[in-house]
């Protein structure tokens, strides 16, 4: 509990933390990694590279400053963090080591300007919004414990089969070693796998890109030519090679309603919104599902697609857009034109996943054709970060 004078004191010094947030940032991460090297196998190295993730977990400790004024908000936007987190199974003695190296990072970034009054304060917000993660956290995990072949930690899945979906797509069948049922998850979510290359530790996230089956997982992997994680399914792993994984997580589901729903999806950012536009043709719903490729060789799931137009000729339309070739819908890239032209007419609500350019880029198309900003969901497959749209 902070006191009033400690609301006061973090008041009046959150804009000069914002000021230097950057900076504070590059200091908190390299000071964690040398003094407890253990937590950073969890942190995807890439992601420090570009900045993106370093900014967003002390982004939100700044934007807590408003929030924790009103508690369902804050919930709600920590929603996002308590997914990622619990899909990489952190723990709440993890806690202290992100509040003293932050503290630290900025007693070296502001210098004198932090006494120890000032210090005391954030360390107090700290421990505020640190207590809340770790009690929604701590409900998540007991939650999927208990549901029907749900676990705790991690758990040992072998790759029961794989499939090439296209050039660069691969899906691969995930069975638990233990061959007991698997939980549930809400389509559209993912789930955090750990394993070991070259001695090294790793985590990363894939959406499960079939429908929840009880018995085994599915991940679609695009092989990234860099990429540690992906070029190592593409390359090395076969059936009957071990994974762990993690609970699933995430936000990006359907939410519940009549409204007609618009997907897009560039590239590997089909793997969410395929089970999505599944499950919600299952529930009756009208769905229009718009891909996009770079040809028919890297387009993926056709097979999937074609048989969800068998089974829904009346309520699914799926529109192939292709940016080469001549084996598409259209050729070219998804645009304002093609967006008006397909877009439900009945308040539609969309979901689009792809790279950053494509999502931002229909972000500002569906805004500007009238889709209000809580009817527009997308993803980021990365750290979450803002599209730059104006909220419309
Ligand atoms: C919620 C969520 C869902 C996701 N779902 C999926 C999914 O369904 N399918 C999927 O394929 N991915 C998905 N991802 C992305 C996935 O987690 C990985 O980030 C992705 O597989 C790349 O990991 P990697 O280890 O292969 O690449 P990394 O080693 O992490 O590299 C990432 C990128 O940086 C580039 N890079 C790395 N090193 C260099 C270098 N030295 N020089 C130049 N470039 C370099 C790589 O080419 C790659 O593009 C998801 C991510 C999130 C957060
Ligand atoms: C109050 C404390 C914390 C806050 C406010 C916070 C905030 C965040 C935010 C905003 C993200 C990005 C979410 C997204 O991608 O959308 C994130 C991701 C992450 N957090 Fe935390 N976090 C906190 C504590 C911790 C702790 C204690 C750990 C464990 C050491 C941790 C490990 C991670 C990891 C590994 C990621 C994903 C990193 C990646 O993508 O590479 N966080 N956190």
């Amino acid at each position: 509990m902070l006191t009033y004078a400690q609301e006061h004191m973090i008041e009046a010094t959150a804009p000069v933390v914002a000021q230097h947030l950057d900076s504070i940032t590059q200091r908190f991460y390299p000071l964690m990694f040398s003094r407890y090297p253990e937590v950073k196998p969890l942190f995807n190295e890439v992601h420090q590279q570009s900045g993106g993730q370093p900014r967003a977990l002390a982004s939100a400790v700044l934007a807590y400053v408003q929030l924790r004024h009103d508690p369902a908000k804050a919930r709600a936007t920590l929603g996002v963090v308590v997914s990622k987190h619990v899909s990489l199974g952190i723990q709440p003695d993890q806690y202290p080591i992100v509040g003293e190296c932050l503290m630290a990072a900025i007693g070296e970034v502001l210098g004198d300007a932090v006494t120890p009054a000032v210090a005391d304060a954030w360390k107090a917000l700290y421990n505020e919004l640190a207590a809340l993660l770790i009690n929604l956290e701590h409900k998540r995990y007991l939650e999927f414990e208990q549901r029907p072949g749900g676990w705790s930690g991690t758990r040992r899945f072998k790759i029961a089969s794989v499939k090439q979906e296209s050039a660069l797509i691969r899906s691969f069948v995930l069975a638990p070693e233990d061959g007991q049922p698997v939980a549930d998850y809400e389509p559209g979510q993912y789930i955090g796998l750990h394993l070991t290359i070259n001695g090294e530790s790793v985590y990363r996230h894939y959406s499960l890109s079939d429908l929840p089956n009880n018995r085994s997982y599915r991940i679609s992997i695009k092989r990234e030519e860099q990429g540690l994680v992906s070029r190592h399914f593409h390359d090395v792993m076969q059936q009957g090679d071990s994974v762990e994984l993690l609970p699933p997580a995430g936000d990006l589901t359907l939410v519940e309603g009549d409204e007609t729903l618009l997907f897009a999806s560039g590239g590997v950012g089909q793997t969410p919104l395929l089970p999505m536009a599944s499950h919600a043709l299952a529930l009756g719903r009208e769905v229009t599902y718009l891909h996009a490729a770079l040809d028919a060789n890297h387009e993926a799931f056709k097979n999937e697609i074609e048989a969800l137009k068998a089974k829904y000729p009346q309520r699914f339309k799926a529109i192939r857009i292709h940016e080469r070739g001549n084996a598409a819908d259209h050729i070219g890239r998804i645009d304002r034109e093609m967006l008006a032209h397909y877009l439900p007419k009945r308040s539609p609500r969309c979901y689009f996943v792809g790279p950053q350019g494509f999502m931002t880029s229909l972000d500002l198309a569906l805004a500007e054709l009238g889709v209000e900003a809580d009817r527009r969901h997308f993803e980021h497959f990365g750290p979450s970060r803002p599209l730059g749209v104006a909220q419309a």
